[in-house]
């Protein structure tokens, strides 16, 4: 399984945004993450898709936007022709999931569904077909810099076995609290794309330690 790391720009300086996606591209980031909150489905507000726009402009990389919003459907498009490759929504805000991902797909995008906490994994389990990546959150979605749920490790095990058993190649994604003691537990559990936000950041040089975290991960492959 290929390492990829998607740093968050929620813990970026967004007055030098553009030299901060460059920063990620140049150390050799596999993708930029967004981070879009409504402050309805989770307790904080962030940005829209003219973000994604800028983002688009900044960097070349495949743009990986987490919906953390109600009636994600509402944006789809606009985030789509601002230039996001793929989508991600939570299966809490969407009761109508297969429609909601086949709709990603039809707008040209990798369609994602994510997972709170408490959310098992039964209810993505019929529409994993329709899933190009799943994305098991690591902590209670709406903050950067919080801390990593040990718990959840027994949960991306028990995904990777799901993923697995249905023989989907969706990528298996893990967010919040991702650094260099618990990415290599999160590998070593079976996902393979890592997001951080606040271990890149705020690491005294951010660019080496996207470098640092991919290397956690290939000393135990
Ligand atoms: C949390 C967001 C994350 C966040 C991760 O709600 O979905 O993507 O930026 O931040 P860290 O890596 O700081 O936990
Ligand atoms: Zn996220």
């Amino acid at each position: 399984m290929k390492v990829r790391i998607a740093p968050s720009i929620l813990s970026a300086d967004f007055g030098r945004l553009a030299e901060e996606i460059a920063m990620c591209e140049e150390a050799g980031a596999d993708m930029i993450h967004l981070d879009v909150m409504d402050g309805h489905f989770v307790p904080n507000l962030t940005f829209g898709e003219k973000v994604v726009r800028t983002a688009r402009k900044a960097t070349s990389l495949p743009l990986d936007v987490h919906l953390m919003v109600e009636q994600p459907e509402k944006y789809f498009d606009s985030f789509a022709a601002a230039g996001a490759t793929g989508m991600t929504i939570h299966v809490e805000t969407s009761p109508h999931l297969q429609r909601q991902l086949t709709r990603i797909r039809e707008l040209g995008c990798l369609a994602g569904a994510a997972l709170n906490p408490a959310t098992s994994l039964i209810t993505v389990r019929e529409a994993l077909v329709d899933i190009d990546l799943l994305l098991v959150m690591t902590v209670n979605p709406g903050f950067g810099g919080q801390e990593f749920i040990p718990e959840s490790l027994d949960k991306i095990v028990r995904a990777r076995q799901l993923l697995d058993e249905l023989r989907s190649a969706a990528a298996l994604e893990v967010d919040g609290g991702i650094a260099r003691d618990t990415i290599r537990k999160v590998w070593r559990a079976g996902a393979n794309t890592f997001v951080a936000g606040n271990a890149i950041f705020t690491a005294q040089d951010p660019k080496g330690e996207i470098g640092f975290l991919r290397q956690e991960c290939l000393e135990l492959a």
